[in-house]
């Protein structure tokens, strides 16, 4: 039996600010962003946005089309957890009115989490043939302004649908992981922004990918040539492409440029457009790539390279099933994509700047452009979310 990727919706904010706007206020060539780092915008959330509506978002068309309606388990990947008790994902599962027969749980390691999601509820569904789980990996990357880190924030959730007989991907069983006590990045509780070794974190994720390709390709005997495409997390896209560059070396096959695009560059579209969205990263790459590839890639497989700093690691591999075309969204990711706004580089900082409350009196939130949901206030404590759609 099959088991894989039956459904997959990508959001992202309506709101973006253009790499030549951050270049000219830092006093920085905008070549370094475009071409150095290989990003050209980064999505900014507004403040009635946040992980929760990011991710409701990402889900609204599965609930649309009925999706959702035998979904039994629900697993939130994030690493911008709002609350220290309760599962984001449960506000989720209320504005997405699923079915109380539900386990809904929050998981967290850095930008690996979603990976964890997706082979958790894959466990799930090899139990459970005829249920299916629902993961969404929903983020919001945060430096500190002036900072290395900064050009490289962004935005952005997916939702998967995981199910027996998948019609877009189905993953295959082996697997490559890895874990290492680093500090490469990190957020403490008392931060909004994360804390990086920027330099160090490249090349222990490189590290942690030639370590988890050797398990996967001990146990799948597969060589680099056997897949067709790669996704890999994109903190921004030019790690990704270093990081194929790498392992091609280091397995004695170096890859020249042409040859590596055609590999890699329908996955890092949507990325070099949103910035990092952490634990949806790599899955905006995969949407990116079933999206905008102009082949029909049904039968063809895919590397799949999850990393989460701190860290860890995961290489797997999933196959692309035939008619999947029918079940994308493209056409809601293109909309979204090509009607944003662009903020001034005063708004970004002004967005930036504007936090959440924290001293439990009432507050209600001004309405910016979103998706079907938003962050409408703050009461007591307790997070207000408003539905704009019946
Ligand atoms: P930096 O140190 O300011 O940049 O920030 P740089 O000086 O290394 O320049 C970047 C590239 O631009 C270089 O290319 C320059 O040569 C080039 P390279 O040498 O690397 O090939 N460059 C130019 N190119 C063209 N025209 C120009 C020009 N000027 C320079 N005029 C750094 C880079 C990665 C440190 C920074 O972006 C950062 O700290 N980012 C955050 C950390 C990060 O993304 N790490 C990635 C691995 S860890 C990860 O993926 C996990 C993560 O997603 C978190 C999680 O798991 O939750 C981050």
């Amino acid at each position: 039996m099959n088991i894989g990727i039956d459904r997959l919706s990508f959001h992202t904010s309506n709101y973006f600010v253009d790499l030549k706007t951050l270049a000219k206020a830092r006093s920085v060539d905008a070549e370094k962003y475009y071409v150095g780092i290989g990003q050209e915008k980064m999505g900014i959330p507004s403040p009635d946005e946040d992980v929760v509506t990011l991710a409701a978002s990402a889900a609204y068309p599965l609930m649309q089309d009925g999706e959702l309606d035998d979904v039994e388990l629900l697993l939130f990947a994030t690493e911008c957890g709002i609350d220290q008790s309760k599962a984001a994902g449960i506000y989720v599962h209320g504005l997405l009115e699923m079915s109380a027969r539900c386990r809904t749980v929050e998981l967290k390691q850095a930008c690996y989490s979603g990976t964890a999601g997706l082979q958790f509820a894959i466990g799930f569904v090899a139990r459970n043939p005829d249920k299916k789980a629902l993961v969404i990996t929903s983020d919001i990357a945060r430096y500190e302004l002036g900072s290395p880190g900064e050009a490289t924030q962004g935005c952005g959730a997916v939702a998967m649908l995981i199910s027996a007989n998948p019609r877009l991907v189905a993953i295959e069983p082996e697997s490559g992981y890895y874990t290492d006590d680093v500090m490469d990045f990190w957020r403490p509780n008392y931060r909004s922004e994360a804390l990086v070794d920027g330099k160090y974190s490249t090349r222990v994720y490189i590290h942690a990918l030639l370590e988890s390709w050797k398990q996967y390709a001990e146990e799948s005997g597969r060589a680099l040539d056997d897949f067709d495409r790669f996704c890999y997390h994109i903190p921004f896209t030019k790690m990704a492409e270093k990081a194929h560059q790498k392992l091609a070396r280091k397995l004695g096959i170096p890859i020249e440029k042409k040859e590596m695009q055609a590999l890699l560059e329908e996955s890092l579209r949507y990325s070099r457009l949103t910035g990092n969205c952490y634990s949806a990263s790599m899955y905006v790459g995969l949407t990116s790539l079933l999206d905008t590839s102009e082949e029909d890639l049904a039968g063809k497989r895919i590397g799949l390279y999850s990393y989460g700093s701190g860290c860890v690691a995961e290489f797997f591999s999933g196959v692309i099933q035939s008619g999947y075309r029918e079940f994308l969204y493209t056409e809601q990711h293109r909309n979204l994509l090509e009607n944003r706004i662009e903020l001034t580089y005063q708004q970004y900082e002004d967005i930036f700047n504007y936090g959440v409350p924290t001293d439990g009196g009432e507050y209600v939130f001004p309405q910016y452009k979103t998706g079907p949901f938003r962050f409408s206030g703050i009461s007591q404590h307790k997070r207000e979310y408003e539905s704009l759609v019946d």
